[in-house]
């Protein structure tokens, strides 16, 4: 663990190029039982940008190395001539170009943060982003140092018949004593983190691709033995994101061989190495028997965003760590559209912009809100946010809507021209934009630069005998840590006004320019603004940031009969669902206050007949009606209505409307449920992902009635099901539900798959987001099963991040023992995995969104964290926490 007190703020305004560069880099990493010996011979030169360089001594960093010895040019460096301070090695009176042989011996097997050189299961691995590779040798750990690679891995041949690192595989052999190598080399330049090796036991499966230019390139995918049979999804979804990044981004693969390791132990999804992906193994492993279609559609989405960044972040990655959304914004937005193109646009963008909402607009109304490009950080590994992530890709989003769909491949063809090969800015992408389409985005940069989420308060007005729509647009962003004064942002808003027939009107602004009818968007640039339609004969209903134009808060005042209208006639998919979204949420207003004043629930018609009229309807996209007739959850509902969260107003009113729904319209949801009949024979496709989405939708409506009819259903369903989608949603009803059967069903489950990893981390998740009250008491226990461990930040999400994140009314328990059992695994964590714990506590700084009582029992908890003795990451998230 590293002990900090005073832990240092790096700031972006502080960047400086560095004085040395490394151009090649020779590791020979030899493995032994008990260690680890890392043998790295560099090349070094002072940085021909930087005049001041000459002379200057050369600081190299390292974190937990033992060090063996140093040479400089062949000879042993004397030990006047370097020092050790901390994590800094100083190397003085070097000249303008030497090379550095470096030996250190490292511990991974005792290694439990997972970053640098670690064990999961008996495999070595490596996870150097962002600055893992300090853990393996000393180095210039920043990614403006790029260098081309050639890794030697020795290791004992029975145990670890697979040796990999990045690159071709050149030479390899066999040594004395059992042992064997094989050397790699990479003949692109890269900086450390893109570093990877791996050698283990482990099975391959393998396929091949032909680029569009001709090349054969070898795909392999290793796995264990024992998941040989979940290999098939993820190989389909790499061919697919090679032949997708061809046609859509003219982009190309560039090695001879592409290697992906599914690995349990891993902190994050996966990670983009070049031509070695290790992925986590949830990420990659995918079957009908045991993986759900959230599952199959999650593997598909991380295999095409790692399999991006090769051109978005590795042949141009970033200048420093503060420019981390330059790669990953814009590759969660490259990895979003491959996804809509394979699926269905419109669910896809629900499902991400319901995330967005939930997640990203909390972090960026709490104490960690930062911009999408931060300006300073304590642990950059706990800047590796969904602000980052998703705000950073809505930005890109944004562009692309700007530039339109040619204009944004011209500006990313010139990016990925001019920047090949270079660590570079956000900057630099917006310039590349701005100059293949011959456009100003100098206002447009403030969303790289400004935190927060811009309220944007809406109000119209219809002049009838003018035949004149006028809407009015107020953007306001509140304060954020450090920056007090907002500026008004450059929002797209795409726009659409309904006719009593539901038909799109034609957009003529009163100043004659005329919206284009494919996508109609209005540019706001001021505090204020106001637009007027002209030639609008009738009354319109206004659909407002159609697809989510922008990743603002939207306050519009708009009647239930005209959401229901929406509902039901808007050409935008996503604003469809968004008005049922709001109609919902006006409904749940009602129960709340019913609760609250103890009176009986009543749920308005409008929203009941809505939902009758949806079930009964089998022309509409099926996937469609299942996400309108998701209720939104109570998370999304904690950050959307005014603070204090009502914690347990909002419980009660969803659960009361679910059972009201139930109730109301049982048999139009067990018409449902017997059209979308369970098929024995499983297919990934968007028809058959809708029909088991819907049916287990109702399922869960109709097991909120608990009755014995339901409960012989959700049985039946438990049974026969022959695919985990459908036999986790019983599953699940059954769980959660207060009927006897469930202990028998649990224990069950368990027995059935108890020799899966990823399918016992479902069963986990069920039992920790119960509604139950004694859903802390189970968690508690299953703590102590054989199934989990604290190593596993799998098991850790599984279990404690379930329970933490997914279940509001036992987390956030009046007693405070939601708060004191987290705070406990906060505390072991972090000296386990700081960078898990650090994650976990994260959920402790929404703090001042709860009332007094709760506010109090949380900082409480905040404040015993902070007494121990923390890694930075923790202390970070911690004391920005306490101190909002
Ligand atoms: N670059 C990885 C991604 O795109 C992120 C990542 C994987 C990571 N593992 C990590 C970041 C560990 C920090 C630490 O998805
Ligand atoms: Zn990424």
């Amino acid at each position: 663990m590293k002990e900090n007190n005073t832990p240092k703020t790096i700031r972006l305004s502080e960047y400086q190029a560095p004085n040395y560069l490394i151009d090649t880099v020779h590791l020979d990493v030899r493995i032994y039982e008990h260690y680890t010996d890392v043998i790295s011979h560099l090349a070094v030169r002072a940085n021909p940008d930087v005049p001041t360089a000459s002379g200057q001594p050369l600081e190299l960093v390292g974190v937990e190395l033992e060090l063996l010895g140093i040479e400089q040019d062949g000879a042993t460096l004397a030990l006047d001539h370097f020092r050790i301070d901390g994590e800094v090695l100083t190397i003085k009176d070097v000249p303008d170009q030497f090379t550095l042989l470096i030996m250190t011996r490292i511990h991974p097997k005792q290694n439990t943060s997972l970053e640098g050189l670690y064990v999961s299961k008996g495999m070595y691995c490596t996870q150097c982003e962002a600055e893992g590779f300090r853990k393996i040798t000393y180095y210039l750990d920043r990614p403006d140092v790029m260098s081309r690679f050639t890794t030697r891995v020795e290791a004992p041949k029975q145990a670890y018949p697979v040796l990999l690192s990045n690159g071709n595989p050149v030479e390899r052999g066999d040594l004395d004593d059992g042992r064997h190598y094989v050397i790699w080399e990479d003949p692109f330049k890269k900086p450390c983190y893109l570093f990877a090796l791996v050698a283990g036991d482990l099975s391959v499966v393998e396929d091949h691709f032909t680029t569009s230019s001709g090349r054969d390139v070898l795909l392999q995918l290793y796995v264990e033995p024992h998941d040989l049979d979940k290999c098939e999804h993820a190989m389909d979804s790499l061919k697919r994101s090679m032949a997708w990044d061809e046609e859509v981004y003219g982009r190309e693969y560039d090695l001879d061989i592409y290697m992906i390791v599914a690995v349990s132990h891993f902190n994050m999804g996966a990670m983009e190495n070049k031509g070695l992906n290790i992925f986590n193994t949830s990420c990659v492993l995918a079957n009908a028997k045991t993986t759900t279609d959230m599952g199959f559609q999650r593997v598909e989405s991380v295999i095409a965003h790692e399999y991006f960044h090769n051109w978005s972040g590795n042949r141009v990655t970033c200048r420093d760590w503060f420019q981390l959304s330059l790669k990953e914004g814009f590759t969660v937005f490259r990895d979003q559209q491959f996804s809509a193109d394979m699926g269905s646009e419109t669910v896809n963008r629900i499902d991400d912009v319901n995330m967005l909402k939930t997640v990203q607009f909390a972090e960026d109304s709490g104490p960690m809100s930062h911009p999408v490009r931060p300006d300073s950080y304590i642990e950059i590994n706990n800047f590796y946010t969904t602000t980052v992530y998703e705000k950073g890709a809505e930005v890109v989003r944004m562009i692309h809507r700007l530039m339109g769909k040619d204009g944004f491949r011209k500006g990313s063809d010139l990016y990925f021209e001019r920047h090949d090969g270079q660590a570079v800015t956000c900057d630099d992408f917006v310039q590349a934009m701005e100059d293949a389409n011959g456009v100003d985005l100098t206002l447009f940069r403030r969303w790289y630069s400004q935190a927060g989420t811009p309220h944007l308060k809406v109000t119209s007005e219809y002049v009838s005998d003018q035949n004149q729509f006028s809407i009015t647009f107020e953007q306001t962003t509140l304060p954020t840590p450090g920056q007090p004064e907002k500026l008004p942002l450059h929002i797209p808003v795409a726009i659409g006004l309904l006719g009593a027939d539901g038909k799109d009107l034609a957009l003529q602004l009163s100043d004659g320019t005329v919206l284009d009818p494919l996508n109609p968007v209005l540019e706001l640039k001021q505090a204020k603004q106001t637009f007027r339609f002209n030639g609008i004969k009738e009354q319109p209903v206004a659909s407002v940031l159609r697809g989510f134009s922008a990743p603002v808060k939207l306050f519009y005042e708009q009647e239930r009969a005209e959401l229901a209208f929406l509902m039901s006639h808007d050409s935008d998919g996503f604003n469809r669902w968004n008005a049922s979204q709001r109609l919902t949420v006006e409904v749940l207003l009602d129960l709340m206050s019913a609760y609250q004043e103890q009176k009986p629930l009543y749920v308005d018609s409008l929203l009941l007949e809505s939902f009758r009229a949806l079930l009964a309807d089998e022309s509409l996209d099926q996937a469609m009606v299942a996400k309108m007739l998701e209720l939104p959850t109570e998370q999304f509902l904690a950050e959307l209505l005014p603070k204090p969260v009502q914690v347990d107003a909002i419980h009660h009113a969803r659960e009361g409307l679910k059972r009201e729904l139930a109730c109301g319209l049982r048999q139009e949801l067990q018409q449902v449920i017997n059209r979308c009949h369970m098929d024995p024979e499983y297919h990934y496709n968007v028809d058959a992902v809708a029909k088991r989405s819907l049916r287990n939708v109702c399922l869960a409506y109709v097991m909120t009635l608990a009755d014995d009819e339901a409960t012989e259903l959700c049985l039946s369903q438990y049974r026969e099901a022959g695919n985990m989608t459908d036999q986790l949603a019983a599953f699940r009803a059954l769980a959660h539900s207060e009927r006897s059967e469930k202990t028998q069903v649990i224990a069950d489950f368990y027995q059935q798959w108890s020799s899966e990893a990823l399918v016992v981390d479902q069963w986990f998740m069920v039992q920790a987001s119960s509604p139950q009250p004694d859903a802390l008491d189970n968690v508690q226990a299953l703590m102590q099963h054989e199934a989990f461990e604290m190593t596993s930040p799998n098991k850790i999400r599984a279990l404690i991040g379930a329970f933490c994140n997914n279940n509001p009314v036992n987390f956030h328990r009046l007693d405070g023992a939601g708060y004191a059992f987290l705070a406990d695994q906060i505390i072991a964590l972090n000296n386990i995995n700081p960078q898990v714990a650090s994650r976990m506590s994260t959920i402790l700084t929404r703090w001042a969104n709860y009332d007094r009582v709760r506010a109090d029992l949380i900082k409480a908890q905040l404040t015993r964290i902070k007494a121990e003795k923390l890694s930075p990451d923790v202390y970070e998230i911690v004391s920005k926490a306490l101190n909002q």
